[in-house]
């Protein structure tokens, strides 16, 4: 009888407990459940994701929308900055991580991905005029990279002096300010946010023809979401072989790349 009791205590408690503290319904399973689409963006990476008139756009952007009108979801966009998404991926606070990440086997740890649709690379950039020519030229000089990226991993573990920065226009800011020799930037985005500071500076940058590394693009999900992860590579790899993805990066004016993989 005692344990009854206790049972049902127990039960009254979890079920008062789940009325006062459940529901709560900026979690993303709440949203999922409401059929929305929760992503965690870093909307400082153009072409991918960007910032146009306060709205968050770019070819990431439009392949969520696509995503979501295949699978009757409404895409909702929470901003952060880089090293926030994964992190909220795996607690489960957000549905799919959207910010041109790379996927490697070290963060395959802590989150599951999607197939990849795009091959990228790291680029090197620097001021016109700089003794830096190569990747080999970058011993011993300071370079600055976004917080939390595979650059900014890439650099530490090959013994590279580094500054790092939450925002990529800080990373960017480092080396025009001449506080760095060099920024690791992923290609695409070196390309757009190169273009922009030489229309508008005297001073011009100059990205490499060398590459750091090259490295494919996915979307991260927390573990459990493999029926969602299954039924998005099904769309994405459809949409890689029949050039749907690489018509998207061609409206923004960029060269496609297949992933390698
Ligand atoms: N591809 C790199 C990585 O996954 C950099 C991504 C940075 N993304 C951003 N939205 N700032 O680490």
């Amino acid at each position: 009888m005692k344990k009854i009791i206790a049972l049902l205590l127990t039960l009254m408690f979890a079920v008062t407990c789940f009325a006062a503290c459940g529901g709560d319904s900026s979690d993303a399973t709440a949203d999922e459940a409401s059929n929305k689409l929760v992503i965690a963006t870093s909307p400082d990476f153009p072409p991918f994701e960007y910032l146009e008139n306060g709205k968050v756009v770019g070819i990431e952007i439009d392949i969520m929308n696509l995503i979501c009108e295949e699978l009757g979801k409404e895409l909702v966009i929470k901003e952060m900055n880089f090293d926030s998404v994964l992190p909220g991926i795996s607690a489960g606070k957000y549905d799919v991580g959207v910010s041109g990440i790379t996927i490697n086997e070290k963060r395959k740890k802590n989150s599951l991905f999607t197939a990849p649709y795009y091959e990228a690379a790291q680029a090197i950039v620097v001021v016109e005029g700089s003794d830096i020519a190569s990747k080999a030229d970058l011993e011993g000089k300071k370079i600055s990279c976004q917080t939390g990226t595979t650059a900014e991993a890439y650099c530490l573990e090959n013994g590279y002096t580094i500054s790092a920065f939450e925002s990529n226009p800080d990373a960017q800011m480092a080396l025009t300010n001449g506080k760095v020799k060099a920024w690791v930037i992923d290609n695409l985005t070196a390309i757009a946010m190169v273009e922009d500071y030489n229309a508008k500076n005297d001073t011009k940058l100059v990205i490499l023809d060398e590459y750091m590394t090259t490295e494919p693009y996915g979307f991260a999900l927390a573990f459990g979401n493999e029926a969602l992860v299954a039924e998005m590579d099904t769309l994405i790899n459809k949409w890689v072989a029949d050039g749907t993805i690489e018509a998207i990066f061609t409206e923004y004016g960029e060269t496609y790349e297949a992933p390698k993989a």
